[in-house]
């Protein structure tokens, strides 16, 4: 029988590009439209039939999401709730998560980001290794990038290249096997402090288990003004009847 798949929102962070609007507040509990942006990657992690769910916050926030969000009986699924003391970097959500996701399978979600696609599909028949999903943008720069080779295999995956490498960014959604715990715990901070989720994916892709799916439908990550103005757009015209919290 295939293993559970456990789902992750990562909501700490500084948000430091939204200030002063996230000087008392987080920037996933900032409105989208009509719902606090957390709604966004939690209605995508419930539509593909996630139930238990763990929500890290930072330790400044962590009442607000609690009296948002309760035990999740609203929303008929299960929140656990962790706290991450500092912004170590997207990869840690897997370390603080450990006792969480215990045995299973784990999707992770950025709570920031926005997509107009239904994953029930790819994460409903994930297995083993990793999965991503890429999108083609106008600024690769300020992402996780994955170039391909001339058969479009993923070569690499490289964050926030300083040097163009690919068009092709990969989305704050991330599905990876029960090894993702261990390879977490083993990495090395990066130059700017942070243990990268690139280095999780470089483990996996060395192994030849990493896949690399296309996201069809919007996709944006609403840290900054412009694509938070984006996102409030976004949801406004497109998302009203895919949600379902
Ligand atoms: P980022 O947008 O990369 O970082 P940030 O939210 O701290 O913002 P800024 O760069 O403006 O200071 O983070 C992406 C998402 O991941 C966002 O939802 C915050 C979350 N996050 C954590 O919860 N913990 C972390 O250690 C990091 C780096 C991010």
């Amino acid at each position: 029988m295939s293993k559970k798949m456990k789902g992750i929102i990562l909501a700490g962070g500084s948000a430091t590009r939204l200030r002063p609007c996230t000087k008392v507040t987080s920037k996933q509990l900032l409105p989208v439209y009509n719902k606090p942006m957390i709604y966004y990657p939690l209605n995508t992690l419930i539509k593909a039939g996630i139930k238990d769910i763990l929500i890290i916050v930072s330790p400044e926030r962590a009442g607000d999401f609690l009296n948002l969000l309760g035990s999740g009986k609203e929303f008929g699924v299960n929140f656990t709730y962790e706290i991450q003391d500092t912004p170590r970097g997207l990869a840690d959500a897997f370390i603080v998560g450990e006792n969480f996701i215990g045995s299973d399978n784990v999707a992770m979600i950025l709570g920031d980001n926005i997509f107009e696609d239904d994953l029930y599909e790819s994460i409903e028949n994930f297995e083993k290794g990793g999965m991503v999903f890429a999108k083609k943008v106008s600024d690769p720069e300020r992402f996780g990038v994955v170039k391909f080779d001339k058969n479009m295999k993923a070569e690499k995956v490289v964050e926030k290249p300083k040097e163009w490498i690919s068009d092709y960014a990969l989305v704050g959604l991330y599905v990876f096997d029960n090894r993702v715990v261990k390879v977490a715990k083993e990495v090395e901070p990066s130059e700017r402090g942070e243990i990268e989720i690139t280095d999780l994916q470089n483990f996996y892709l060395q192994k030849g288990e990493l896949e690399v799916a296309m996201i069809n439908g919007a996709w944006l990550d609403a840290g900054t003004f412009d694509s938070l103005l984006e996102a409030q757009i976004l949801a406004k015209e497109k998302l009203q009847d895919k949600m379902v919290i």
